[in-house]
C-alpha cells in the first residue's frame, strides 16, 4: 500500500465504560461521565501529537435517549463544559469543530455553543475534532438518502459520502472502543468500511495518553490491504 494509505489520519473513539467505572467505585454513573469527560483532553493531545489530524468522538448516540433524564442532562452539561474549556485549544491548534448529529433536541445552551464554535472554527483546516452528538449512523444515512432523493441521476458513492455529516473528512482509519465491548453501536458505519478495530478492556475514564499511544502503535502494526494483496 502506498504510504499515504498507511498513515493514520482519522481515529474514531467509542468512549465506553463510564458507568461501569463509577459502579466499581460505588459512585453514581454521572461520576463516571465526569471522569470520562476529563480524559478526553489528553487523548486528543496524544492523537494530534502523533500525526492524527481528525478525531471523532462518540459522545451521545440516538439510542442513548433511553437513559434516565438525569443522566442525559449530566452528559450534556459535561459536554458543554468540555467545549467551554476546549474552545481555547481549538483556536490554538487551528482545529475545526464538526458536530455529527441532530442538535435540535439538545439543550439550547449546548446547541448554541456548538453552532458558534462550528462557525468560528470553520476556517481552520489543520486538525478536526468531530463530535458525534445525538448521532446514529442509520439515521445519518437515511438523512443523506433523503437529501439526495430529488437528484434525478444515479446516486454515486461520492454523493452519499458528501451528504453525510462527515462530508469533507477522510474515512475513519482506526476505531478504538474501550470497556471490552466489541460492537459498533451505530457508529459511522459508512465511514468505517475499511477501518481497523482496536478493542481494549480499559474503561474510558482510565483511557489516557499511554493507552492512546498503544492503540496508535497497534494500528501501525496492521497490514491494510484494501482488498488487494501484499506487495502487489
Ligand atoms: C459511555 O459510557 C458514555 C456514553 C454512552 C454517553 P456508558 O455510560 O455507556 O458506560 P457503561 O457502558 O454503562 O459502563
Ligand atoms: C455507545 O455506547 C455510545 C457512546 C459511546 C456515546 P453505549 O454504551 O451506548 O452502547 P451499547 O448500548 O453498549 O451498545
Ligand atoms: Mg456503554
Amino acid at each position: 500500500m502506498a504510504d499515504k494509505e498507511r498513515k493514520l489520519k482519522h481515529v474514531g473513539f467509542i468512549m465506553d465504560g463510564n458507568g461501569r467505572w463509577a459502579k466499581a467505585r460505588q459512585k453514581p454513573r454521572t461520576f463516571g461521565h465526569k471522569k470520562g469527560a476529563d480524559a478526553i483532553i489528553d487523548v486528543l493531545e496524544e492523537c494530534f501529537n502523533n500525526g492524527v489530524t481528525v478525531v471523532s468522538l462518540y459522545a451521545f448516540s440516538t439510542e442513548n435517549w433511553s437513559r434516565p433524564k438525569e443522566e442525559i442532562d449530566a452528559i450534556f452539561d459535561l459536554l458543554d463544559n468540555f467545549l467551554k474549556k476546549y474552545s481555547k485549544k481549538l483556536y490554538e491548534k487551528k482545529a475545526r469543530l464538526v458536530i455529527s448529529g441532530d442538535l435540535s433536541p439538545v439543550s439550547k445552551g449546548l446547541r448554541e455553543r456548538c453552532e458558534k464554535l462550528v462557525a468560528d472554527t470553520a476556517c481552520f483546516n489543520e486538525y478536526v475534532l468531530n463530535i458525534a452528538l445525538n448521532y446514529g449512523s442509520r439515521n445519518e444515512l437515511v438523512r443523506a438518502f433523503n437529501l439526495l432523493k430529488g437528484k434525478g441521476e444515479e446516486i454515486t458513492e461520492e454523493d452519499i459520502s458528501k451528504a453525510l455529516y462527515t462530508a469533507d473528512l477522510p474515512d475513519i482509519d482506526l476505531v478504538v472502543r474501550t470497556s471490552g465491548e466489541m460492537r459498533l453501536s451505530n457508529f459511522f458505519l459508512w465511514q468505517c468500511a475499511y477501518a481497523e478495530f482496536y478493542f481494549t478492556d480499559v474503561l474510558w475514564p482510565d483511557f489516557n495518553k499511554e493507552e492512546t499511544k498503544k492503540a496508535i502503535e497497534w494500528f501501525y502494526g496492521r497490514k491494510r490491504r484494501f482488498g488487494g494483496i501484499e506487495n502487489a
